[in-house]
């Protein structure tokens, strides 16, 4: 292995998930750092750390930042589960973010539009943060062969630190934001990396469809959560 080449950076919010990278990693050695292990070995030759960050946008977005500052990552990948918000998805589905929103940022009494986080330059509509061309038409093409294309979603990701269970609220994302699908950690990931210069993709599996009418266990969440690693790690091959 070349030592001079970046990893890539995998950043999970649950242990499950983590879990099924850590375990495709060879040649694998571990650094502790506060309470996260960073995990780094390689999937076929490629430098790769993975740690698991926890639920929502400052685990998630701190652990973006100690993994710049200490990994120097290429690229950062964010995978797990989602809600669906675009009324076309259906559970198990998959969507590939193409920008990221903080839904729950709010300064519109200070004049600014909802969403607006100080990154672009206006202050009437929500900041998007884009992700990288690369890395997620890697992860479009491993999704496309795991599922078929009609599964595959590529749209707008909005987070915040809710979990959203409600039809009006759901409809509101799909209005203020386009969103097509809502979770806790991926605009923070892509926040962090913005701010740093740092390439990232958001990977995401449909564990629910944010309305309140989940049925699903935690068994199948953390299946749609492997799901969605399982291709990631196809994605990673393809870098
Ligand atoms: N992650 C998975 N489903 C979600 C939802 N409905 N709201 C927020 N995050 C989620």
């Amino acid at each position: 292995m070349n030592e001079e080449v970046q990893p890539i950076g995998v950043i999970c919010a649950m242990e499950s998930e983590a879990r099924i990278f850590i375990e495709s990693l060879s040649n694998a050695t571990h650094e502790k750092i506060f309470d996260l292990t960073f995990h780094c070995g390689t999937i076929e030759r490629r430098p790769v750390v993975v740690v698991q960050c926890g639920i929502g946008k400052v685990n998630a977005g701190r652990v973006s930042q100690l993994m710049i500052d200490k990994f120097n990552p290429q690229v950062i990948i964010n995978s797990g589960v989602a809600g669906g918000v675009s009324l076309d998805l259906h559970v198990n589905d998959v969507v590939i973010a193409d920008g990221l929103i903080e839904h729950d940022f709010d300064l519109r009494g200070f004049g600014k539009a909802k969403g607006y986080v100080f990154w672009g330059d206006d202050i009437t509509k929500p900041s998007i943060f884009e992700t990288d061309r690369r890395t997620s038409n890697a992860l479009r093409v491993a999704c496309e062969k795991a599922l078929g294309v009609s599964r595959v979603h590529i749209g707008r990701i909005v987070s915040g630190d809710q979990f959203i269970s409600s039809s009006e609220i759901r409809n509101a994302l799909h209005a203020e934001y386009a969103a097509t699908a809502v979770e806790m950690e991926g605009a923070a990931v892509a926040h962090v990396c913005s701010l740093c210069g740092v390439p990232f993709a958001i990977l995401r599996t449909i564990s629910d469809l944010a309305d309140g009418s989940a049925t699903e266990s935690d068994d199948e969440v953390v299946t749609n959560a492997a799901a969605a690693a399982r291709i990631a790690i196809e994605a990673i091959k393809l870098l």
